[in-house]
């Protein structure tokens, strides 16, 4: 890591959190308009190398288009709608280019979380790509926060961007959380909320490790956590649980 753990305890999930259509342009506004000082975002790759944001490997759920995202190429995923599906209000909103996200962030003074999002078999070059390009597009700024759940993403990170800070994300506990962020180089990890104890709590950071904990969405149990010593909350209530939280 070439800086000290420089992030607040409040992120903003997908952007504006359940508040906005998720991973959009008009999501980080929205997470900016209400006071938050860093996102959490997926980032995948199209056919043709471009990297964009979305969540699911499909496009089904959050755009007017369907299929498997990433064996289509920018060109076409450039015309989808990504907006209208969560309401009106959002109709014509598009789905991101990276670079386009990073110039957001940089307007908003907005620090990111990005999570490496492969299309299924597409690990290890969507995360040596996601890395080379966060680097270039984030110079100047605090240092992007990687995350993946793919050992093979952020192992490819690793190896071409060393210096960018990295989390292994979890969906649960593993017994064998501290053999993989030390291989991974990981300064933090991501897991999600329910998975955590005081005792876990504790014993990551006996570690040195920082924590996130997603997807927490009741300010008790946000305050929990961070009363445990969990370093960031990654919420969808970006209202509740507001960046001076
Ligand atoms: O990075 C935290 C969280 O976003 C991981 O889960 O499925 O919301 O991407 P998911
Ligand atoms: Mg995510």
């Amino acid at each position: 890591m070439t800086q000290a753990w420089p992030y607040p305890h409040i992120v903003a999930h997908r952007g504006g959190g359940s508040l906005a259509p998720e991973n959009t342009l008009a999501a980080i506004d929205v997470g900016a308009r209400h006071g938050h000082t860093m996102i959490e975002f997926d980032a995948k790759l199209a056919q043709d190398g471009q990297i964009f944001l979305l969540h699911d490997d499909t496009l089904d759920r959050t755009s007017n288009g369907w299929g498997v995202a990433g064996e289509l190429s920018w060109d076409k995923l450039a015309q989808l709608d990504a907006g209208n599906w969560y309401s009106a209000a959002f109709k014509g909103e598009r789905l991101p280019l990276l670079a386009e996200v990073a110039q957001r962030c940089r307007q908003h003074g907005m620090m990111a979380n990005i999570e490496i999002k492969p299309t299924r078999g597409a690990d290890e070059e969507t995360g040596r790509a996601v890395a080379q390009a966060a680097r270039l597009l984030w110079q100047g700024q605090t240092d992007p926060l990687l995350s993946s759940f793919s050992v093979g993403a952020l192992a490819a990170a690793q190896a071409a961007v060393p210096e960018l800070p990295r989390g292994l994300l979890l969906e649960r506990w593993r017994d064998d959380w501290r053999a993989l962020t030390e291989q991974l180089g990981c300064v933090s990890l991501h897991i999600a909320h329910q998975a955590l104890t005081a005792e876990r709590v504790q014993a990551l950071k006996q570690a040195g490790l920082r924590i996130l904990a997603y997807t927490v969405n009741r300010p008790e149990r946000a305050r929990q956590l961070l009363d445990w010593g969990v370093d960031c909350i990654c919420t969808d209530r970006i209202d509740l649980i507001g960046a001076d939280f």
